[in-house]
């Protein structure tokens, strides 16, 4: 069976050995792979490792400068980089799914590029990469069989000239959270809930625009914040909201609304290869629902999403 301990010894021992005084560089995403990944790094090569944590405008509210602080509170040496309105004016007017994470791919890369050009003299790109991620990449080939191009897996260009240290490659989600644990990091940073690199980008169906971004931001805060006041986040493997397409009519006083539709979904999961929606209490949804509707312009209908993975994905793009 798995022993956190012996891993991180033996991890840190390989790391030491395969990457010795070179300098690495990571991207940090928030999420807790990658930060493990660089918290271990940081234990075996110290002041060698630099971390990037780029803002690509599509995370969650506020999620930046917490989590760049919480990283800084760490020991970690990050640089934070907001790239917001480059990766936003690369999405402008895309509406398909994986031009989505292929434009977001891209734009990651030359603004990653651009920051490891800065650090002299680095050999290596560490990477959070699990072994889920490698399963989902790898098993399903072919143009119509590739689900989701995970961005974050494989693919890296050739003017980079880095080779690849995946400490984490071998591990599963849970063993991954156990390891940071025995690795001391926050018991909050590791119980967040998986969050994809494309970001709130395949949440807002169809073309995203600013507004979208940020009416979508308001609603997802309104219900993690109350998953976590209800007690309920940990309950739950992934939540989130989907901004969709559509506008339904509704009415606020006297006033006929014309405004968006948004959807709740939150799923138990192990792994994320298969998914059950969550039963959440209804007190909850309707408390939840009467929330976002009065507290996010632009939206006047809230539905949860009841299905399951297979034959829905978690994600709806
Ligand atoms: P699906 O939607 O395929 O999601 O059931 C399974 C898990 O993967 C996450 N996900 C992604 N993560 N880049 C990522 O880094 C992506 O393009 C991507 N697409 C989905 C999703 O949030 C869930 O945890």
């Amino acid at each position: 069976s798995f022993t956190p301990n012996a891993f991180v010894d033996d991890c840190v021992k390989e790391l030491q050995e395969k990457v010795g005084n070179d300098k690495v560089v990571l991207g940090l995403s928030g999420g807790v792979d990658s930060t493990v990944a660089a918290v271990l790094l940081n234990k075996a090569i110290g002041e060698n490792l630099y971390c990037i944590f780029v803002n690509n405008g599509l995370l969650r509210k506020n999620e930046f400068e917490n989590v760049l602080n919480q990283y800084k509170g760490m020991g970690l040496n990050v640089k934070g980089v907001d790239a917001s309105e480059r990766f936003l004016s690369a999405l402008d007017g895309i509406e398909e799914p994986e031009a989505k994470r292929k434009a977001i791919g891209r734009v990651f890369i030359e603004v990653f590029d651009d920051e490891a050009h800065q650090i002299e003299d680095v050999k290596w790109l560490a990477q959070g990469t699990i072994y889920p991620d490698v399963i989902e990449s790898v098993s399903v080939k072919g143009p119509s069989a590739t689900i989701k191009s995970h961005h974050n897996v494989g693919g890296l260009p050739d003017f980079m000239k880095l080779q690849i240290v995946e400490p984490l490659r071998m591990l599963f989600k849970d063993e991954v959270r156990r390891v940071g644990k025995t690795l001391g990091i926050d018991a909050e940073l590791l119980g967040r809930h998986p969050f994809p690199g494309p970001g709130l980008s395949i949440r807002i169906l169809g073309a995203i625009t600013p507004e979208k971004v940020r009416i979508l931001q308001e609603v997802d805060a309104v219900f993690i914040n109350g998953l976590k006041e209800h007690g309920l986040y940990d309950k739950v493997w992934q939540a989130g909201a989907i901004l969709l397409p559509v506008n339904s009519v509704g009415v606020m006083g006297d006033e006929r609304t014309y405004e968006k539709v948004v959807a709740l979904r939150a799923v138990e999961s192990t792994d994320g290869m298969t998914a059950d929606w969550v039963h959440l209490p209804y007190d909850f949804l309707m408390k939840i629902s009467n929330e976002i509707i009065n507290k996010v312009k632009g939206v006047n209908r809230v539905v949860y999403d009841i299905s399951s993975k297979p034959p829905a994905t978690i994600e709806w793009e």
